[in-house]
């Protein structure tokens, strides 16, 4: 039996990804550290449950054809739960948008090929909709060589995405170029963008396609811009001096600690109505320039929906098997299979060609 697996699954999205499941029609196992956390769950959702740490998750996942991990930060949880998947023969998939996990589970695509096992992490928000308008725009333009994406959300982000920011913080921002990793001051640059309703204010961040959208299109430059509000931008800005204060232990110990007293997860009515805003553009040497575009649903609304749908694929064996990005395994066209999701082309002429960007 094609068993599944969600590692993590009583956290704020790791619950959505089970509802989403179950509604599904999915029969997932249920897996935490916290025996009365996630035998509660299992019960609420009529499904079974199974108590593991990462140091015992081997012994108790033997029968999975497939894992999603929803348990983060990734940093921590992704790589002992690959060494885990890999002895059991279990596919991999998580909702992680580090670069630095992506980065190293890419180094480890040959392992799984040996074991006949798939590494998909990111299935989230971050990166499903940008990298398959990478994909996209790459078919568009196969000169490209650089590549710009973005996204525009008012929405707010949960406890849990801000404690994986808080222990990315000092790393600042990142860039590809030539085909490398770049490290940058936050906040870089910054880039008047249309998202597709009307042009906004946008700077570059340490997104996950950094790493991904070369995977997935070999364009050797990319860019991952967001909207913030004028007072964040200027924090982001801040936080370059603040950057060796903030990169303790004790430093993220307590910002970690404001977060889960301060911070609250968004509601189901603000998943319910929020549209995200994505672009992308595509340009090649001789300044031939292409942009795409998508809405979405709300961040974590999607990110339920792309976590279950690469999932159901995993599990009809329909992913190829080694190291995946979400469009290398599925194409560029994934994200249209999920209700609410829109795209256009724009053919952009040379003279509407001001690249409106700055370093700062
Ligand atoms: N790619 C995307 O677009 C996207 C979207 C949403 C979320 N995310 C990411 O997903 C992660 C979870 O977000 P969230 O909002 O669900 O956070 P959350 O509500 O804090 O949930 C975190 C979950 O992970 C578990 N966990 C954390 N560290 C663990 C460890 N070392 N061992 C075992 N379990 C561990 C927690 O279990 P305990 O309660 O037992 O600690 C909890 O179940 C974050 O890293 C976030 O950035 C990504």
């Amino acid at each position: 039996m094609s068993e599944l697996v969600i590692y993590g699954s009583y956290g704020y999205t790791g619950s959505l990804v089970a509802e989403t499941a179950v509604e599904r029609g999915l029969d997932p196992i249920l897996v935490g550290r916290d025996a009365e956390k996630v035998t509660d769950q299992a019960d609420e959702l009529g499904v079974r449950a199974r108590v593991a740490s990462l140091d015992t998750v081997a012994d108790r996942i033997g029968d999975a054809h497939t894992v999603l991990n929803c348990a983060g930060p990734f940093s921590e949880t992704a790589e002992p739960m690959v060494d885990a998947c890999l002895e059991v023969g279990a596919n991999y998939l998580d909702i992680t948008g580090e670069i630095q996990v992506f980065e190293r589970l890419k180094r480890r695509s040959d392992e799984a090929e040996e074991a006949s096992v798939t590494l998909l992490p990111g299935v989230g928000f971050d990166v499903v909709p940008t990298d398959c308008l990478a994909a996209h725009l790459a078919e568009r333009l196969p000169e490209a060589t650089h590549l710009a994406l973005g996204f525009d959300t008012s929405g707010s982000l949960s406890t849990g995405t801000l404690k994986t920011a808080i222990e990315g913080l000092g790393e600042g921002g990142a860039i590809r170029e030539d085909g490398r990793l770049h490290q940058v001051p936050s906040g870089w640059k910054t880039r008047e963008i249309d998202f597709g309703r009307g042009w906004r204010t946008a700077v570059t961040i340490p997104w996950g396609d950094v790493s991904t959208a070369y995977t997935t299109t070999g364009i050797p430059n990319v860019e991952v811009y967001s909207t913030f509000p004028e007072s964040t931008r200027r924090t982001m800005k801040l936080q370059r001096y603040l950057a060796p204060l903030l990169d303790t232990k004790r430093a993220k110990r307590l910002l970690k600690r404001l977060a889960d007293r301060y911070a609250e997860n968004p509601s189901a009515e603000e998943r319910a109505d929020a549209t995200v805003y994505v672009w992308g553009e595509a340009t090649a040497e001789d300044g031939e320039r292409v942009v795409s575009r998508l809405r979405t649903p709300h961040a974590y609304a999607l990110t339920a929906e792309t976590a279950v749908l690469c999932t159901e694929k995993t599990l009809d064996d329909d992913a190829p098997t080694g190291y995946q990005t979400p469009a290398s395994a599925f194409g560029a066209d994934l994200i249209l299979e999920v209700p609410g999701v829109e795209r256009t082309d724009e053919d952009v002429r040379a003279e509407d060609g001001d690249i409106r960007a700055e370093n700062e």
